[in-house]
């Protein structure tokens, strides 16, 4: 009898262990390929060479950010508000500033102009981030 207890107990435990692993799978870490995605750096960091040998500048490397997201963490600040005569995000606001071109828009942008710091004071910022913000913002406001 007592035998008999010890097979049936053994017999559960190879029953809860059996639905635990199956269980445990459910949570399994997925392919290596999912598994390198989930830890890929964020950017890669390369120094480069600069045509004065010994010389080095280093630059970041990374996927270019999105335009709207740009605008919402730097840009937005000044022009949803008109802060320091910022043009407001609107077709009147915007009309003389377009009609300067769109190569003057990006070159204000990059360099500053008044008021407003070189970038939009997205100092991190490349100059095709900045242009991509600029035509966002130009889109947006007709
Ligand atoms: C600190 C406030 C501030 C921030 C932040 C800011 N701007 Fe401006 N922006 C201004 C002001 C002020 C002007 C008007 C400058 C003038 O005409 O004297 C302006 C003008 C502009 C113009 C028109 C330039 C021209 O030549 O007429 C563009 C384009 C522009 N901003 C883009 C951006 C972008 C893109 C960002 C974010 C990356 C940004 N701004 C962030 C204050 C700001």
């Amino acid at each position: 009898m007592l035998q008999l207890s010890v097979i049936a107990t053994r017999m559960l435990a190879i029953v809860i262990l059996t639905a635990a692993a199956a269980g445990a799978s459910a949570f399994a870490p997925g392919t290596e390929a999912e598994i390198r995605e989930r830890i890929a750096p964020f950017g890669q960091l390369r120094v480069l060479a600069t045509e004065d040998e010994g010389d080095t500048a280093v630059a970041v490397q990374r996927e270019p950010r999105n335009p709207e997201a740009i605008y919402n963490q730097f840009c937005l600040t000044c022009h949803q508000s008109g802060v320091a005569g910022a043009p407001l995000m609107t077709a009147d606001a915007w009309a003389p500033r377009i009609a300067q071109g769109i190569d003057t828009l990006y070159a204000t942008t990059i360099n500053g102009k008044g008021a407003m710091p070189p970038g939009g004071t997205c100092f991190d910022c490349t100059e095709e981030e900045l242009k991509k913000t600029v035509d966002w913002m130009v889109e947006s406001v007709q």
